[in-house]
């Protein structure tokens, strides 16, 4: 059985002249996780948070900090994002950074590694690094932007990841709202990650409404 559903709403739809009162309403609303988009304006052509957000972010937030580095490079800042106070750093499989190598040095600072597949990419790209992740999140849309459209086809993606690690967090990022939850978790999927549908309504009813 799939390990129990968590919700990560995506701060990067929240209102970032007030992220502090962001981030406790919407903890307050039940988020499990707060996801953090870091984008290098590289790997994605938007450009949004780096480390000293994220420390700020760290500073009001009682739930683990879920950054998804969207970036060329990763490597080049585990450390940075590690003293920032994430508590886990996702990679991306299509980036340059050596995945083994950045995986473990993740883990080294104390924070938890995953890895990130584009919507076109097979599970079997991020297969022979299962073992040293907690965390596989699986693009349900381009990355680089909120608001898009859920790309149904990486289902098939979540059910192939859900087979080869049972017991794996698996989380789900784009175009999520109530009724692709529903398809995302029968899939196999345990993280629900949702920007623009959580923070386009009642946070506690939307979250609510995931579960
Ligand atoms: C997209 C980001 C997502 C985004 C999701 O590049 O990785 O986390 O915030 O936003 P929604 O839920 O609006 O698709
Ligand atoms: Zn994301």
């Amino acid at each position: 059985m799939a390990p129990a559903l968590k919700i990560a709403p995506s701060l990067l739809s929240c209102d970032f002249a007030n992220i502090q009162r962001e981030v406790e309403a919407i903890e307050a609303a039940g988020a499990d996780l707060l996801h953090v988009d870091v984008m290098d304006a590289h790997f994605v052509p938007n450009l949004t948070i780096g480390p000293p957000v994220v420390a700020a972010i760290k500073r009001v937030a009682r739930r683990p900090l879920d950054c998804h580095l969207m970036m060329t490079d990763p490597q080049r800042y585990v450390a940075e994002f590690a003293k920032a106070g994430a508590g886990y750093l996702t990679i991306h499989v299509e980036s340059h950074a050596p995945i083994a190598e950045t995986l473990a040095a993740i883990r080294a600072a104390g924070v938890k590694p995953g890895l990130v597949l584009n919507p076109e990419t097979p599970v079997e790209a991020a297969e022979p690094w299962l073992k040293q992740i907690d965390l596989l999140l699986v693009m349900s849309v381009w990355p680089g932007f909120g608001g898009q459209k859920f790309i149904k086809p990486v289902l098939e993606t979540v059910r192939k990841a859900r087979r080869l690690a049972p017991d794996l967090d698996i989380e789900i990022d784009g175009g999520i709202n109530a009724e692709t939850a529903k398809e995302a978790v029968a899939a196999g999927a345990n993280v629900l990650v949702a920007g623009s549908y959580v923070f386009s309504g009642d946070y506690a009813q939307r979250i609510r409404s995931l579960r």
